[in-house]
């Protein structure tokens, strides 16, 4: 187990040295490690582009707090008292009941995002070998404009980057995280936090931007349909990594002494921070660029360049390096949660069948790096073939985002607010007794009641397209 191997040597070193920061910090980077990456630099921006900026951003702060965190916590009650995989964990906590199927779907839904999120990943890989190219400093801006579209409507380039994306995450899960990824992130990470705000204080100075930053303040909620409340929740539980059974892993490996809430809090304040922004990094230079917000999937990557273009106009040295450890450190938050998706997969097929972490991890890989290459033809050769008016990458990014994974969710809130015993539950978030006693009343409402009700509703009103 790779994240055995992590979590084990946390709590090696947790016997050494009893409750020291440092290793209560490695769960939370985990955790937080798989919740921020494309979700809140690449997908959070357009999202809030295509469904109007300030108010769907109020409901996405909403569906995050109320609803996400509640589904944070249910997850990591179920994980850390099973410590098991999903499917594991529910042949343990209810046995021989039909709870088993939800432990096999969210097996299934990770694997179909990590196909479209590495087609993204790929495309990350690509603009790091342009910024190392310097493409973006020394061309004219129009030329920039144009990277994007003829980029991801080749057949062959972005399957070439894909593969290498996938082909990475693949390694990285077969050989183990801890010394390699989990390091780097350590690093990485808070880079990315200080580029992102860097690019976002740049951002804001460019002329025209001030429509940008009152896109982002001012809502307007005549244009906030019963779809994009659905869209608002979720980007939150895509972002949080939540409803397909990865926080559920991840604390699987936490010790009986770590602290489900302050984990839970802290993921999802740094998840929703990273964000936010993102969002000021790349909405005031797309009013800036003359690019439209609801652009879709590209946004981030038609804009990034006009940014580092202007920037690379008065100090060329300074654009160049920021470009370049920009999309580097993207790329390793891309990785971080893309081995948490495909860790899902992995841990159950090793639990569950009898193949070893060597074959599981192949199988999982292939699996991924096929359907992966449809998403990514469906920019180019595939762009024809449309479901619901979307092309195969959005209509499983839609599937997954906005119906798979708040059901995964609903159904987890169920089973710890209705199935499992409350005196099980209270035991589990208050680590015996031992602490959050005051708050768990709180959470075990919005566990029981807000969460799902609050699903079910948009659920309905997403159905009747209201
Ligand atoms: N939360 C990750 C991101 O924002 C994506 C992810 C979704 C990871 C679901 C794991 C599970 O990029």
């Amino acid at each position: 187990m790779v994240y055995k191997a992590v979590f084990l040597d946390i709590r090696h070193k947790e016997m050494k040295e009893r409750e020291n920061f440092g290793s209560k910090m490695a769960v939370i980077l985990a955790m937080a490690g798989s919740a921020v990456g494309l979700g809140n630099i690449w997908r959070f921006p357009y999202i809030a582009g295509e469904n109007g900026g300030a108010a769907f951003i109020i409901v996405y702060a909403l569906a995050s707090f109320f609803l996400a965190l509640p589904i944070f916590f249910a997850e990591s009650i179920i994980g850390r008292r099973s410590r098991a995989n999903t499917f594991g964990a529910m042949k343990t906590l209810a046995p021989g009941t039909h709870w088993k199927w939800l432990g096999l779907i969210t097996v299934l839904t990770p694997l179909l995002i990590l196909s479209y999120y590495s087609v993204v990943g790929g495309w990350s890989i690509e603009y790091l070998f342009k910024a190392l190219a310097f493409d973006f400093t020394g061309a004219p801006p129009d030329k920039i404009s144009g990277f994007f579209g003829s980029f991801i409507s080749k057949a062959w380039e972005p399957i070439i980057m894909h593969t290498v994306f996938v082909g990475a995450t693949t390694v990285i899960v077969l050989m183990g995280v801890k010394n390699g990824i989990e390091r780097f992130s350590k690093i990485t990470m808070p880079a990315l936090f200080v580029l992102i705000v860097a690019i976002a204080v740049y951002g804001c100075t460019l002329p025209g931007a001030g429509k940008g930053v009152a896109y982002l303040l001012k809502p307007d909620f005549s244009k906030l349909s019963g779809s994009a409340v659905a869209s608002a929740i979720g980007q939150a539980f895509f972002s949080l990594s939540l409803g397909v059974g990865t926080i559920l892993v991840y604390a699987s490996y936490m010790r009986k002494e770590e602290n489900i809430f302050s984990a839970g809090a802290y993921t999802t304040i740094a998840d929703f921070l990273f964000a936010i922004i993102a969002g000021f990094a790349i909405m005031p230079a797309v009013f800036a660029a003359g690019i439209e917000p609801g652009a879709g999937p590209g946004l981030v990557f038609e804009t990034l360049p006009f940014i580092f273009n202007q920037m690379g106009a008065s100090v060329p040295w300074l654009s160049a390096t920021v470009a370049i450890l920009f999309f580097l450190t993207i790329l390793v938050a891309a990785l971080t949660s893309s081995i948490s998706l495909m860790e899902v997969g992995v841990s159950y097929l090793i639990e569950n069948t009898k193949l070893g972490r060597k074959m599981a991890t192949v199988l999982t890989g292939v699996f991924v790096w096929v359907l992966g290459i449809i998403c990514s033809l469906s920019f180019g050769p595939m762009s024809g073939l449309l479901i619901g008016g979307e092309n195969f990458f959005g209509a499983l990014d839609k599937l997954c985002s906005n119906w798979l994974m708040p059901f995964g969710g609903l159904l987890f809130t169920i089973f710890v607010g209705w199935k499992m015993r409350k005196a099980d539950v209270a035991d589990e978030f208050t680590n015996g007794g031992t602490c959050n006693r005051g708050i768990f009343k709180v959470v075990y409402f919005l566990i029981r009641y807000v969460a799902p009700v609050g699903i079910i509703v948009v659920f309905i009103t997403a159905i009747l397209g209201l």
